[in-house]
């Protein structure tokens, strides 16, 4: 083939792209290491395409459908797990290609491509359970709203075993010469997953869930995500850390996050931080919210047990990027962390106050008392910034070991 397709097996084949040149996914999140978006074509008797691509990415897209579909041929039936553009972003144009295709989705599904794209015609309505019959297979259909739209859902080929999963079991990354999870780098994976997942996705945490009791039962041999790598080779791996992310199930190791504009607050991090290396703790990571995008800070804290927040007072409430910080963590519902914060104030103070409102709301757990300490850390506050780091350390060995 000229394009780089991949045949996945006698009738599957892997039509998907990278996209490597858009710097923010959904003009939020950076995406260093690029995004694949993943569509599949399903050659049976009829011939089923999986979602499409995000627009940007369509003459390649569409290069490669042509490419195995041979002249002549139609694509019977475009089926429409997820409506979020990054996969819906082609459809009009395969409807321009292939006008006689059936667009398949549900009542919810069609209200989207209405609204996006003004498409009302050929639409081949399913209900949860409902199976299509392609001759040699049958797609079954399930439900799975949130994940991460109320319309998403996913389909099962019934002969082939292999679940079209949508956003579900997805990550940010390119896929650069390899689709399945055997030829990736997965180190790189689990971060990018991660991140994708906690920022994407991780708002909607008992939907996963609910999702997963749904599949229970159901016998996958291939996942097919429509981001990041295909999982045929260890799939218990990513289910199983899919259902620890989505209850909030945490490692031993630190998160230890400051916003700091002269420094003042920052001396206390490290202070901290020493602390509790000095303890013994092995996994410390340490940002300055101010620089490193939140998208990795939320991904961090999705994955340790352990939340330090530190910020200097700004106009009575804290400095804006921890506020971001705090706003998303309070937004996604983030839960079952330990917590301490610290921070500097010069006249009214507002910034540690505003932190633990929101440790508060979340309903973390203080491991120590705050410390803030008036324009710079005296030697009593650095004391109480260790003794932070002391009971953070103390906690975490007999929570998570
Ligand atoms: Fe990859 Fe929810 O779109």
């Amino acid at each position: 083939m000229d394009t780089n397709v991949v045949k996945m097996n006698d009738s599957v084949f892997y039509v998907g792209v990278n996209d490597r040149k858009t710097y923010l996914f959904e003009s939020l999140w950076p995406l260093e290491r690029g995004v694949a978006y993943n569509s599949y074509l399903i050659m049976d008797e009829k011939v089923a395409l999986v979602d499409t691509v995000e627009k940007t990415q369509m003459m390649n897209y569409v290069e490669k459908i042509a490419e195995v579909l041979g002249e002549g041929n139609k694509i019977d039936y475009l089926i429409i797990n997820h409506m979020e553009p990054d996969h819906s972003g082609s459809i009009k144009e395969i409807v321009l290609r292939y006008p006689e295709i059936k667009i398949v989705g549900n009542t919810k599904t069609f209200d989207y491509l209405r609204n996006f794209f003004g498409i009302d015609r050929n639409l081949y309505e399913v209900k949860d359970g409902d199976e299509l019959d392609l001759g040699s297979r049958k797609l079954k259909f399930y439900f799975t709203p949130m994940v991460h739209w109320p319309e998403t859902m996913m389909t099962y080929d019934m002969k082939d075993k292999i679940l079209f999963a949508g956003d579900a079991f997805g990550s940010f990354g390119s896929l650069d010469g390899g689709i399945y999870d055997d030829q990736v780098d997965m180190e790189i994976l689990e971060e990018e997953m991660r991140r994708y997942y906690s920022n994407i996705v991780g708002k909607y945490g008992p939907m996963v869930q609910r999702a997963l009791k749904k599949l229970e039962g159901v016998d996958i041999k291939m996942i097919c995500a429509t981001h990041g790598p295909i999982w045929k080779h260890d799939l218990n791996w990513v289910i199983s850390l899919y259902d620890k992310m989505s209850r909030f199930v945490a490692e031993n190791g630190v998160v230890l996050v400051y916003s700091s504009m002269y420094g003042n607050t920052e001396k206390m991090a490290d202070e901290i931080a020493k602390s509790l290396k000095d303890e013994g703790v092995e996994t410390v990571k340490v940002y300055d919210a101010s620089k490193t995008h939140l998208s990795y800070i939320l991904s961090d804290i999705y994955k340790y047990k352990g939340v330090i927040l530190g910020s200097c007072a700004y106009n009575t409430v804290c400095h804006p990027p921890m506020e971001a910080l705090l706003h998303k963590l309070d937004l996604y519902g983030t839960k079952d962390r330990l917590a301490a914060s610290f921070g500097t104030y010069t006249w009214s103070g507002g910034g540690v106050k505003t932190i633990n409102s929101f440790i508060d709301k979340l309903k973390w757990e203080y491991v120590a008392d705050s410390v803030e300490a008036k324009c710079s850390p005296k030697k009593e506050d650095i004391e109480k910034c260790r003794e932070i780091g002391k009971a953070m350390a103390s906690k975490l060995r007999t929570c998570c070991r």
